[in-house]
């Protein structure tokens, strides 16, 4: 599709996605709008609730939800995973230990997203798997504003590494090592099954697909902290 487009002048793509992937959608945005000038975006950023509250109602071209909507049935194409990780002060008690057993975190006071996150779902299910009570003493509907707070001594949260990778603050914070995390998770890019795509959305599709692992990770990987606790599926 994207040979198509040589010679398109003018389009609009409207895309809504969840928090953390404003970190790396615009960078994918980037070498598309230099190849297609004539192409303006709006982009929509806000929690995998209110991505789906759009989709459902059909407002935009490309979505990315957290995680597959439940009854609504779309086409999706995972691209990225997003692995989702504890994240403390440097100064943590738990900073530096490997393998840490996630009854460690019962009673930690805890920054936790808004209802209607995608994030705070998987931390509910998996502290709820394992019977972990955490003490939520704040509230936060940003992953930056979170990570202001876990500076300030607050607490600890669980949030996409893709919202650290970018940062140059990494001395700060810290990234715990407890067992079963990272929370496995995927973007998808996704739309109403068999909607008919603009050609400017289905080359921002087709793009994403061939392309934007690549782009993406030749961002990320320059900042990836060092250091990968093992992986688990949730
Ligand atoms: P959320 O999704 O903003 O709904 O928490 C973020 C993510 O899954 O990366």
């Amino acid at each position: 599709a994207i040979a198509n487009l040589k010679g398109l002048k003018q389009g609009h793509l409207r895309l809504s996605v969840i928090t953390t992937a404003k970190y790396v959608i615009p960078r994918l945005l980037g070498p598309f709008c230099h190849r297609y000038p004539g192409v303006d975006v709006s982009l929509i950023v806000t929690n995998h609730e209110q991505v789906v509250e759009r989709l459902r109602d059909n407002l935009d071209d490309l979505y990315i939800p957290s995680h597959t909507p439940e009854n609504i049935d779309v086409d999706q194409h995972n691209f990225l995973d997003n692995p989702l990780v504890v994240l403390a002060p440097s100064s943590h008690r738990l900073a530096g230990r490997q393998n840490i057993p996630i009854q460690e975190l019962n009673g930690e006071a805890f920054i936790m997203r808004e209802v209607g996150s995608g994030t705070r779902q998987a931390i509910e299910r998996l502290f709820a798997e394992h019977g972990i009570e955490i003490q939520v003493r704040l509230e936060l509907g940003s992953s930056e504003a979170i990570k202001q707070a876990i500076a300030g001594g607050l607490g600890i949260s669980v949030m996409s590494r893709h919202c650290l990778a970018l940062d140059g603050d990494s001395g700060q914070f810290t990234i715990l090592d407890v067992e079963h995390f990272p929370i496995q998770r995927h973007w998808q890019v996704v739309y109403p099954a068999g909607k008919q795509l603009s050609v400017v959305a289905q080359a921002f599709f087709d793009y994403m697909i061939q392309e934007g692992r690549t782009v993406i990770e030749d961002n990320l990987d320059r900042h990836a902290p060092p250091h990968h606790p093992p992986a688990v599926d949730v």
